[in-house]
């Protein structure tokens, strides 16, 4: 049967290229896999106090991240980290204390940056919670997408050939990976 991925997108601006790569990756992504965007954007601050009443959105992204077999992040550089919405995702479905949503779940990253250091820093600041969180992330193959502002052409197609051979393949191996568990 399929596995469900939840793929989460670590940039909100309408023409991220972390999106656009996660649209490209979830195209060329095998039969086995079945993979959707959840949102993050929308998610309130991780505050523990709501957590006695928790909002509407965090209910049903904790619902989602639950039902999963496995995550993608797609995780943008901001300042040599991981964006902050993309950490408060994880805080989200960490909690309430004694539910951590993501546990023993199979994972792996993309990052991109405009920069030729696809993003590197973040993509290992990324893999820190995901240690605590227990998210058995995929090692290899690694993924840092760099000149990331010179991928698509204005229809969002990916303008070469290598890169989208590159992407191809590392969805393949995730896809073995996660059927690994
Ligand atoms: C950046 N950017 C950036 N790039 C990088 O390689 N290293 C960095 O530390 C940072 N820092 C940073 C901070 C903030 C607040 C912003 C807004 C941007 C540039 C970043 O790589 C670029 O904006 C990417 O295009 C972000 O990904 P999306 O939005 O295209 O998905």
């Amino acid at each position: 049967s399929k596995k469900k991925i939840a793929v989460l997108v670590g940039s909100l601006r309408k023409e991220s290229v972390n999106r656009k790569l996660a649209n490209e990756v979830i195209r060329l992504a095998p039969d086995s896999l079945e993979l959707e965007i959840i949102e993050i954007g929308q998610l309130a601050h991780y505050n523990e106090d709501l957590d006695a009443n928790p909002p509407a959105e965090w209910v049903e992204f904790r619902k989602k991240i639950g039902e999963a077999d496995g995550y993608l992040f797609f995780t943008p550089e901001y300042n040599r980290s991981t964006s902050g919405v993309m950490k408060n995702a994880l805080d989200v479905g960490s909690r309430p204390y004694g539910q951590n949503k993501w546990a023993g779940k199979p994972g792996a990253i993309v990052s991109s940056s405009m920069s030729p250091l696809g993003g590197s820093v973040a993509n290992h600041a990324l893999r820190q919670p995901m240690v605590f969180l227990n998210i058995y992330m995929m090692q290899q193959p690694e993924a840092y997408i760099g000149n990331s502002w010179e991928l698509f052409d204005e229809q969002n197609n990916l303008k070469n050939e290598s890169t989208k051979e590159f992407l191809k393949n590392w969805v393949n191996a995730f896809a073995k990976w996660v059927y690994k568990f």
